[in-house]
């Protein structure tokens, strides 16, 4: 038998693709910082993972297309916010384009500027530590210098293109 050093073109559609990925049930996040000329950068991201205990590593990954990729690729901080399930809106308004994501929204500054999100379930504050090209995405792994959580609140998921809430069983 010969193995290829490559793996084989897709032999599904990008739509079976995603709908199967979509089979992962994971949590919200928004991810936040603020760039260099002050501006405040947020968008929402359900590519989080654990990484690693010592020394703390967590890693989300940025569609290469994101208008945020400047800021926080270049950043020395972002934070990454996990959200509650009363924080829906929030989801969805930090993943549309063309509005003021930032309107009324309540936050502490957080290390290196990054804007800690209030009412969040918990929060990883994060140094930049490396940036991965891959595909259409750039991973990013963040070294947590800060995180906080809220014990008692309920996450907000997301499943299949919809939001849920968890169903302990
Ligand atoms: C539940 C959910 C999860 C998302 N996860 C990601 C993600 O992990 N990475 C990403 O680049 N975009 C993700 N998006 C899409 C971005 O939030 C959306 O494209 C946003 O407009 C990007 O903002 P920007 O272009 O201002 O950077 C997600 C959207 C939703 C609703």
């Amino acid at each position: 038998m010969t193995t290829s050093r490559r793996a084989k073109p897709p032999s599904f559609s990008t739509e079976e693709f995603r709908n199967a990925l979509g089979m992962f049930a994971t949590g919200v996040t928004i991810v936040t910082a603020r760039s260099a000329e002050g501006v405040l950068v947020g968008l929402t991201a359900n590519s989080f993972n654990s990484v690693s205990l010592e020394p703390p590593l967590v890693l989300w990954s940025l569609a290469r297309a994101a208008a945020s990729m400047a800021a926080l690729s270049t950043g020395s901080h972002y934070a990454i916010n996990i959200l509650a399930a009363n924080q829906k809106q929030l989801a969805e308004r930090f993943a549309t384009k063309n509005i003021d994501r930032w309107a009324d929204v309540a936050f502490t500054e957080g290390l290196g500027g990054a804007p800690v999100l209030a009412g969040a379930a918990a929060s990883f504050e994060c140094f930049n530590r490396s940036r991965y090209d891959e595909g259409d995405h750039v991973i990013f792994v963040g070294e947590v210098e800060r995180c906080t959580h809220n014990a008692g609140a309920s996450p907000l998921l997301f499943h299949g293109g919809r939001f849920y809430t968890e169903h302990p069983l």
